[in-house]
């Protein structure tokens, strides 16, 4: 069997036939026709991504992004609650499916996935990908046609994520989303850009789900407020993301990657059936300042609070792991499992 997991590479390979027939100025056309339209009023009462170009140049455009920014709140859920995988998953508002790949990656296609989406080109367009794939799971995955809204009705599942979707929402829809994914998930992962309003919208979510009964896994060492003062600052993150000759063509620009800015919630139902997930003891939340001899870390704590270690030499290998840490990544490191 052509067996292949799904990773940014098989994602770019999926992408690169897109835009094969749309003449290059089609594309960028179709690019910023979603640019107006996102940059417009949200939400709109029918889907943006209304035919087979809009969710092309969707897909071209955001979806390596949005596949990467998941990828890292994945990753983070992981080492939270690392003895847990999903077997059951649900991608709400789960348009062509980055998410969905993030999932299959994350926990190598064991997670039976199904996408929800309003935009049926974008379910669609979702199969097909999910077909290019080479992926057993995206392959197997269920797309269907489904509106958020108060009456949004889900199966239990393990896990739910949502993906730059609450923007999308009315502040009604949004409530009734996150209700919804609280009330039938054990874990529910919500990713929105990060940008101030994204945090808002995030850490708002967040509230929703702890007073649901949920705790938060990442990226919070805890699970009380928020230690930022809205309006100061916002906490987000940042993806790597490697831009595909394809991804330049339609997104301008020579680099050979970008980075995405994203804010996430990653929270778990505690108890006997939900994944046992332990927060990380610090978050670093800004890329650490690396001087002569010493790293400077700006780390969101427990039990509140926002702090800065500096860590030198004279740590030894406390300083060594220290030039090993990124934005985004748990303070100090999990000890490596010892064989
Ligand atoms: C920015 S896209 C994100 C798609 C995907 N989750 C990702 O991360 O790439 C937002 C998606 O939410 C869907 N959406 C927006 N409002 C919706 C609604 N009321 N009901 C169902 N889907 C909705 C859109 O059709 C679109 O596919």
């Amino acid at each position: 069997m052509n067996f292949t997991l799904p990773t940014a590479e098989a994602l770019r390979g999926a992408l690169a036939g897109l835009l094969d027939g749309l003449p290059p100025k089609q594309a960028a056309q179709a690019v910023e026709r979603l640019i107006a339209s996102y940059r417009g009023t949200t939400p709109t009462g029918a889907p943006v991504l209304r035919d087979r170009s809009d969710v092309a140049a969707y897909a071209a455009y955001r979806m390596p992004a949005t596949f990467e920014a998941v990828r890292s709140a994945l990753a983070a859920l992981r080492d939270a609650a690392p003895e847990w995988t999903p077997a059951t998953h649900v991608d709400l508002g789960g348009g062509t499916g980055a998410a969905t790949w993030a999932v299959a990656e994350a926990w190598e296609e064991r997670a039976a996935s199904t996408v929800l989406d309003w935009a049926e080109p974008a379910l669609a367009l979702g199969r097909e990908l999910a077909e290019a794939s080479g992926s057993p799971a995206l392959r197997a995955a269920t797309w269907q046609r489904s509106r958020i809204g108060p009456a949004l009705r889900i199966e239990s599942t393990d896990l739910v994520t949502i993906s730059y979707v609450l923007k999308e929402l009315t502040p009604a829809d949004r409530v009734a989303l996150v209700a919804e994914a609280a009330r039938a998930a054990q874990a529910v992962v919500i990713v929105e850009p990060g940008t101030p309003d994204g945090y808002l919208r995030v850490i708002e979510a967040r509230q929703q789900l702890i007073d649901a009964g949920l705790s938060v896994a990442a990226p919070c060492p805890h699970s009380g407020a928020c230690p930022i003062v809205p309006g100061t600052d916002w906490c987000h993150f940042s993806a790597r993301v490697s831009r595909s000759s394809l991804h330049r063509q339609v997104k301008g620009g020579s680099l050979p990657y970008e980075d995405e800015k994203f804010s996430y919630v990653a929270a778990v139902r505690d108890g006997a059936d939900g994944p046992a997930a332990v927060p990380a003891a610090n978050r670093v939340i800004r890329r650490p300042q690396i001087r002569k001899g010493m790293v400077l870390l700006e780390l969101c704590a427990k039990p509140r609070e926002l702090t800065r270690e500096t860590v030198t030499k004279k740590h030894g290998d406390l300083y060594r792991a220290a030039r090993d840490t990124d934005w985004g990544d748990a303070w100090p490191p999990p000890r490596p499992e010892t064989a």
